[in-house]
């Protein structure tokens, strides 16, 4: 690698700011290094995240030797600068820029949704003239107008300020907004045949500092002074943003992105910002149902234990089964991975659902965080469409191809996905053959035991790429393909792992599949990154852990369809909907004897459930979550459970109990408590500890412990930039000067990140892949590529009005010459056959499908996993016209 730092260190320079003597970076912007330094200049176009434009003029202040107002948001500090922010001169052009900017603005301000909490009013109230001296009409336009399906637009509320058209095109690379016209008549708009369809439309709203941009949702639901806020983490992918959940009288109305700069960094995409309707959804279960019918807490768990009691002493251990567990918190999954490893004996547990990799490859390789994208060698792509899975991911990756130069090295199939236009280096290997295109990257970057055949000319030319920079390669690790095995992705990891410094960023899905994953909800995995062979911690604990590796999800419903599994549990998932092989977990559901089931909907999969337990969602509960990273954040409760719901970890813990097993966990923080002790991973990682770490901690703690930002008190939850992170040994050096006896909270969280060195080695995976071949494909059959989309047909979208009507529905894509060989027109209806089954579908061509490829998303039972075999390789489709 290079020896040259992708961002060289650069020393500080010393500014004055009303009389005061700050330091700052050479080529930081004033209004920034003002704002550091407790001197607030008033904004409206300035944002943090995006690039200074000087549209609004609102931060004008004088500079020595400057002539004029130069505006401080596009002004770099220059060492010696001497600036004035206060001056009466100053507060005059304050004066006069909000008369301007208030001239067009109209007096919507008991009507408007920003009312109470609008820049605009603050601003106007803090630096504002007393009186306007413009009394004649106000401009006019039709208000409001949906650009979106969510969001709406006044246009006469608009200052222009550029935030949105600039973050349409800067962050979200979605430039679908934009102004238009002259003069009064400049306004922001939408093409007419192309309405704002974003993926991160609400952060708009979330950014306009006035009323002009309104999310529907939100739209006349509160008043500021009405809500109630906690801050918690989103869980409806494994990014885990940083958000500010609020409600009003026990209901959820509005979620807000906190600027958390390792995670998010303030941005939010609409399914997160949005999902959360599906809380109040009608839908709910509202109480426990033994044979279909409602029944008491006390009923339902005493007939469940009696169904465990009764397989586990006919059948044996290994006839029940635990499938699902990554929709809660690490609590509840902890709960669970000790009722069925501790309690019932059985390590047929899997929390991934067959879209996933093993645990041992997720927990077990050298991992990356969010952030190492920012400045790494370069970004190999080995998963997903991030845009689609993991949203606020992909703008990260997205900003660091697109911004900060970093390559991007892409070993997907298809240029189909959210990234393609910002790949550097596209290798393109057909499905079922990535591994042998790592192999060749892995052999041009030096890996040990790399093969010895010819490295392809693209593959050279991005191993140069990268060659040429400083930093970590970054691997973005997932499942870039569900119609084929995962071994082909985990030789291709196994491959890039031998290159010296690879690190991984785990591409898994699920809300907190990581946490489930880390607390033992996997075959052959104690809590905390050990196998079963490392049992000591958890057999303290727990008594007892099974002797034997179990089965994954995939062998589990085998079980379930042939009558080796007898007791299948269901905690929150519904493999009918969403494992890759519909056909599989239909056969599994069906045969056999007894499903108990715990979720917040009733689905096909729990339908037939003898006891089917009514869980707590998002929003009702409190714990903590793991992100792909491996950051522990913590989710907190806003509104009272639906109905009767319970936990999913008390679920487990009443279980138990009933099975002669006594947790002894009476609430969540002795359950994070507990997992800290047990888990070798999450050593230290306790209640209170997350609690006070404003960022989360990353696993382990040991190796991350410096890194730790402690929150101030009193910080506002949506104002970041003014807090500065604080590291771990400022803070153990006060905690123990401020309160010797080690009694206050931040001296317990002090104490909790001091270093683990007495636990176990964790988990390190062996990179032994045994790999399928991939059978040759005949002239006639296609290759099937699938994978998820954003707004799929589970319960969180299928149960929120603001995103139902964003499914997509299913339609097939190929290459063009494709198309042409079967002799139809985009948009025709075709029959798609594999070796299970056929469907019809629409058929398109689409720029970036490989040719002898066909995508087709998973979008529910109807479409792609009905066509695919969990067994089988790759999966190969014939399409034909439908005469
Ligand atoms: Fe600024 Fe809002 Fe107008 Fe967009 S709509 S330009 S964010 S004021
Ligand atoms: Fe939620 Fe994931 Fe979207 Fe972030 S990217 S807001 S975690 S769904
Ligand atoms: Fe500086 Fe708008 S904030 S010109």
């Amino acid at each position: 690698m290079s020896d040259t730092p992708n961002t060289p260190e650069v020393a500080d320079i010393k500014v004055t700011i009303d009389g005061v003597t700050v330091e700052a970076k050479p080529g930081e912007l004033l209004i920034k290094v003002a704002q550091e330094n407790g001197v607030y200049i008033p904004r409206f176009c300035w944002h943090d995240r995006m690039k200074p434009v000087g549209m609004c003029r609102m931060c004008l202040v004088e500079v020595d030797g400057i002539r004029g107002f130069p505006p401080s948001c596009t002004l770099p500090v220059a060492d010696g600068m001497v600036c004035n922010t206060q001056t009466p001169a100053v507060k005059q052009v304050q004066d006069d820029m909000l008369e301007l900017l208030l001239v067009n603005h109209p007096l919507d301000c008991p009507v408007c949704d920003r009312g109470g909490e609008c820049p605009l009013q603050d601003t106007t109230l803090a630096f504002g003239p007393g009186e306007s001296r413009f009394v004649e009409e106000k401009r006019h336009f039709e208000k409001p107008i949906a650009i979106s399906e969510n969001v709406l637009l006044d246009r006469e509320r608009c200052i222009q300020c550029a935030r949105c058209t600039r973050f349409a095109d800067e962050i979200a690379g979605d430039p679908l907004i934009s102004f238009v016209d002259r003069g009064e008549r400049t306004q922001v708009l939408n093409h007419p045949s192309h309405p704002f369809a974003s993926y991160f439309s609400g952060n708009v709203v979330q950014i306009c500092p006035v009323g002009a941009l309104t999310a529907k949702p939100y739209r006349f639901k509160a008043r500021p002074w009405d809500l109630d806020t906690v801050e918690t983490s989103c869980t409806q992918c494994a990014v885990q943003c940083r958000g500010a959940l609020q409600g009003t009288r026990n209901r959820l109305v509005r979620l807000l992105g906190i600027d958390s700069e390792p995670v998010n960094q303030g941005w939010l995409c609409d399914k997160g910002r949005f999902g959360y309707e599906f809380v109040h959804s009608e839908a709910r279960l509202h109480a426990p149902r033994l044979d279909g019918a409602e029944v008491s807490w006390p009923e339902a768990l005493d007939a469940a234990a009696e169904l465990l009691r009764r397989a586990t002493g006919l059948h044996g251990p290994a006839s029940v089964a635990v499938l699902g567990g990554a929709r809660g918190t690490n609590e509840d999954a902890y709960a669970w991975a000790r009722l069925a490893k501790g309690v019932l004996g059985t390590d047929n547990v899997d929390a991934q659902l067959g879209d996933g990799l093993p645990a041992e490859v997720v927990l077990g390789l050298p991992r990356a965080s969010i952030s190492d994208c920012d400045s790494a060698a370069a970004i190999v792509l080995l998963g997903p469409d991030l845009k689609e899975e993991l949203p606020v991911l992909h703008l990260r990756v997205r900003r660091a191809a697109h911004e900060l130069g970093v390559p991007l090295v892409d070993l997907s199939t298809n240029a189909t996905h959210g990234l393609s236009q910002y790949v550097t280096h596209a290798l393109a290997p057909m499905p079922g053959e990535q591994h042998t295109m790592a192999e060749h990257l892995a052999a041009a970057l030096g890996a040990a035991n790399a093969p010895g055949t010819a490295i392809p000319d693209g593959v050279r030319a991005a191993a140069d790429a990268i060659a040429a920079r400083d930093g970590h390669i970054v691997v973005v690790l997932g499942r870039a393909n569900l119609a084929e095995r995962p071994e082909s992705t985990m030789a291709a990891a196994a491959a890039l792992a031998g290159v010296a410094n690879v690190r991984f960023l785990s591409a898994l899905r699920r809300g907190n599949v990581h946490g489930a994953l880390e607390a033992g909800l996997a075959p052959g995995m104690l809590p905390g990154r050990v196998s079963l062979s490392e049992r000591d911690a958890a057999t303290q604990v727990w008594g007892s852990v099974p002797e034997a590796r179990g089965l994954d999800a995939e062998a589990i419903l085998r079980g379930a369809a042939d009558g080796t599994i007898r007791v299948l549990v269901l905690v929150g998932c519904d493999p009918i909907a969403d494992f890759p092989d519909h056909d599989l977990a239909v056969r599994a559901i069906a045969n056999v004897d007894t499903v108990i089931a715990l979720d917040a909907f009733p689905n096909e999969s729990n339908r037939r459930a003898k006891v089917l337990f009514a869980a707590t969602l998002w929003g009702e509960k409190a714990g903590t979550v793991t992100n792909i990273e491996g950051r522990v954040q913590t989710v907190n409760r806003k509104v009272s459970p639906e109905g009767t719901a319970m936990d999913d970890w008390r679920i487990a813990a009443e279980l138990s109990f009933r099975l002669g097993e006594d947790f002894d966990l009476e609430a969540v923080d002795e359950v994070t408590d507990e997992l800290a002790r047990v888990a070798p991973s999450l050593a230290g990682v306790t209640a209170a500890l997350c609690r006070d770490a404003r960022d989360g901690v990353v696993l382990p703690l040991r190796d991350h412990a410096h890194e730790i930002a402690y929150r101030r008190p009193g910080s506002s939850l949506t104002d970041a930039p003014s807090w500065e992170p604080i590291k771990v040994d400022a803070v153990v050096a006060d905690a123990a000067e401020d309160d010797p006896a080690g009694d206050s909270d931040s001296a317990g969280a002090a104490s909790a990140v001091a270093p683990t060195d007495n636990a176990p080695e964790l988990f390190v995976w062996d990179r032994e892949v045994a790999t399928v071949p991939t059978p040759a494909r005949d002239a006639y059959a296609l290759r099937l590529v699938s994978g998820h989309t954003l707004y799929d047909h589970g319960a969180a979208v299928a149960h929120t009005p603001a995103l139902a009507s964003l499914r997509k529905s299913a339609e097939l894509l190929v290459a063009a010459s494709d198309l042409q060989r079967l002799g139809v027109t985009n948009g025709t209806a075709v029959k798609v056959t594999s070796a299970h089954t056929s469907l019809t579908v629409p058929v398109r061509a689409a720029r970036g499908v490989a040719a002898g490829t066909a995508l087709l998303a998973i979008l529910g039972e109807e479409t792609a996993s009905s066509l695919i075999d969990a067994a089988a390789p790759v999966t190969d489709v014939r399409v034909e016209t439908i005469r």
